[in-house]
């Protein structure tokens, strides 16, 4: 000390300042507020703080930077090097002191703010900073003259080197405190929850932290597991919920709750079940402890996050849908029965009406609309469409009743998205001959690789391929018939009672798309469009800039044969892009960052909520929106790049419109329920 200044400089963050020598690199870094990570504290002993010295001349901030400049390598960076390794351009920032001016880089790995770069095109990136940290401490030993207890010494230790005052103390961990801080030697690791609480503590140096991000979705349900330091997801795997024995659609399980008195407390019992084992099967997948689990979030839409929690879901199953609970929801692991460390805690996301849930609220985390000017649709396809329209401004939120259609459900050869089913279509105009793919291979049909692959159906993407192509091909017309008077032209287009199906594969078995298919995909799209355009009203909007499609099968979906079939508003196709499972990213998010959820805590509470069942227009929209694709909208911005076929209808006359009336309050009366 008392050595001239020396002028360190931090890259990436360019802070800089001036500092005495013999200050620890760590030291300056915390005095300049650079995020430079440390879990144990400055012994050198947990290698976070790891930084490089950017050698040479920086004229830009006058001065020479030298790794000389630097301490030299003592015992405690020789030791950790021998036991945990260290690249010989790296210095333990909290062991090596300035000598000189530096330029001091601090690598990604040694951040305390990492961010994760995710895979979607257009998402943000995840800031990682989650709720729970490790602290390592050295507990004072306890003396005969100043009898304290063992907690009590531990929170001082807490408080003295890490400034963290007034912890709470899960009352699991004092089962084995003592025990721990005497195997530590007085030295342990604590996991702090929120700055608030002590949820876990360990002998010695204790470095690994994870979570899992749950996403119960009705039909399946996924689990991340996350490295809490890195944000690195180690583990993803999916099951199906196993409620399926007691309803396919969301509807039929709250009816089996009620006419079944008792019958609640088994479905959430099965879910439990299902979310432990998929911890197990996480746990194993990743190589971790299930000890090591320290943080759980969880979204789901309304009914399952219900079911979940052990609340009862039957409101839900009629107007005015009212949720037992709408904020979010903090609670332990065990309260759920997972198997993972006895202090880990769940947080589960907000739900924001009766249709629409924690996986909405996941998916507004995960794609951020209330953050820029843009006015973003975002659409969540399921058997219920989860639909939020907005903009830093407002945000608007609606589910639509699409049914299970476009799972594959209701369709003639349907399946789920599973190997052998057909998810591409292509139809030659002029031959209206078709060439499909099939999931799980990649070559079309006719070309070499197809011949040895077993199609089994069409899953829900395959579906709207070949009904969007159909109708550029011009086979579909714009009412959604398939046109028999083509049938001499095409030996695909086959007399299929008093209507004509297309014979999309001719091997074994065959499979067609009927009449009745085409209804069915009709009354879906209807739906969600009619939804979406709902809230378009609301805002006043005639067109939005921009359209996200998420879930498994909105991701799936090809954007241009979206707007072609008129599944969503018009649109430039080149703005309509798919937003992967964004629900599951937001759980992810939110998970591994704090802030998030008082973000979304906020940003739910302003959220607008459109009740599509007692809106008026929704029957008109729909109506409207049976068309392919639409009766008044001429989709411009498709058609500048998309040459779309002439307007042509079947039967204009009044029994297609009664038929169209009819299947237009069979929608909006059944299928709310989905
Ligand atoms: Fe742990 Fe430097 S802070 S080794």
């Amino acid at each position: 000390m008392g050595e001239p200044d020396a002028l360190v400089v931090f890259t990436p963050s360019g802070r800089r300042g001036r500092f005495e020598h013999g200050l620890t690199v760590l030291d300056a870094a915390r005095r300049l507020g650079v995020d430079l990570d440390s879990v144990c504290g400055g012994r050198g002993i947990c290698g976070r703080c790891q930084v490089e010295v950017d050698e040479g001349e920086h004229a830009k901030h006058g001065i020479t930077s030298s790794a000389s400049h630097l301490s030299e390598v003592n015992e405690v960076e020789r030791t950790y090097a021998a036991e945990r390794g260290l690249a010989a351009t790296r210095r333990l920032g909290c062991v090596a002191h300035i000598a000189g001016d530096l330029v001091i880089d601090v690598p990604a790995e040694s951040q305390l703010y990492r961010q994760v770069v995710r895979k979607e095109a257009d998402a943000h990136p995840i800031e990682v900073d989650p709720v729970v940290r490790l602290y390592y401490v050295e507990v004072e030993e306890p003396r005969l003259e100043s009898p304290t207890s063992d907690a009590t010494r531990l929170r001082e230790a807490l408080a003295r080197e890490w400034a963290l005052e007034r912890l709470e103390l899960d009352v699991h961990v004092l089962d084995d405190l003592q025990q721990t801080l005497r195997a530590g030697d007085w030295r342990v690791t604590v996991a702090v929850h929120d700055g608030r609480s002590i949820t876990a503590v360990w002998p010695g140096l204790h470095e690994h932290a994870y979570g899992i991000a749950f996403d119960v979705g009705s039909t399946t349900v996924a689990g991340h597991l996350c490295d809490l330091w890195s944000g690195d997801v180690l583990a993803s795997a999916g099951e199906m919920n196993p409620q399926i024995r007691f309803g396919e659609d969301l509807m039929s399980r709250v009816s089996y709750v009620m006419l079944n008195p008792g019958s609640r407390k088994e479905l959430t019992r099965i879910v439990r079940g299902c979310l432990a084992k998929l911890t197990a099967e996480l746990a194993k997948a990743a190589g971790v402890e299930r000890d090591d689990v320290l943080e759980v979030t969880i979204v789901g839409n309304p009914i399952m996050h219900h079911l979940l929690l052990g609340l009862d879901p039957t409101e839900l199953g009629g107007a005015p849908f009212a949720l037992a609970v709408d904020e979010s929801l903090r609670l332990r692991a065990t309260d759920l029965g997972l198997p993972v460390h006895l202090g880990a805690r769940v947080y589960v996301l907000p739900c924001i009406a009766g249709h629409v849930g924690a996986d909405t609220a996941g998916m507004i985390l995960s794609e951020g609309p209330h953050l820029g000017d843009e006015v973003n649709l975002l659409v969540d396809v399921g058997t219920n469409a989860e639909i939020v329209l907005g903009n830093r401004e407002r945000l608007l939120a609606a589910s639509s009743p699409t049914g299970p259609a476009f799972e594959g459900a209701q369709i003639t050869f349907g399946q789920r998205a599973a190997p052998g089913a057909i998810e591409r279509v292509r139809i030659d105009p002029e031959t209206l001959e078709p060439r499909v793919r099939v999931i799980g291979c990649d070559a079309w049909s006719g070309e070499p690789g197809f011949a040895d692959v077993r199609v089994t159906g069409i899953c829900g993407s395959g579906i709207i391929e070949a009904l969007a192509e159909l109708h550029l091909a011009g086979v579909l017309t714009t009412d959604g018939t398939i046109d028999g008077a083509l049938a001499t032209r095409s030996a695909r287009i086959v007399p299929d009672g008093r209507t004509f199906s297309y014979l999309l594969h001719d091997g074994e078995p065959r499979i067609s798309v009927t009449q009745d298919d085409v209804r069915q995909i009709q009354l879906a799209k209807g739906a969600l469009y009619a939804g979406c355009r709902l809230l378009m009203d609301h805002y006043g909007l005639e067109r939005v800039d921009r359209i996200r499609l998420a879930g498994a099968f909105g991701s799936q979906i090809d954007p241009k044969h979206a707007l072609v079939l008129g599944l969503i508003p018009d649109c430039d196709p080149e703005r309509v892009t798919a937003a992967g499972n964004a629900a599951g990213t937001g759980a992810r998010i939110a998970l591994l960052n704090g802030a998030a959820r008082r973000e979304i805590e906020e940003v739910v509470r302003t959220v607008e909520k459109v009740e599509t069942a007692v809106e008026p227009r929704f029957q008109e929209h729909f109506v409207q929106a049976m068309a392919i694709p639409h009766d008044t909208d001429p989709y411009e911005r498709l058609r500048a790049v998309v040459p779309l076929p002439r307007r042509r209808k079947s039967s204009p006359g009044a029994k297609e419109g009664r038929t169209r009336r009819r299947a237009a309050s069979a929608a909006t009366r059944g299928r709310r329920s989905e």
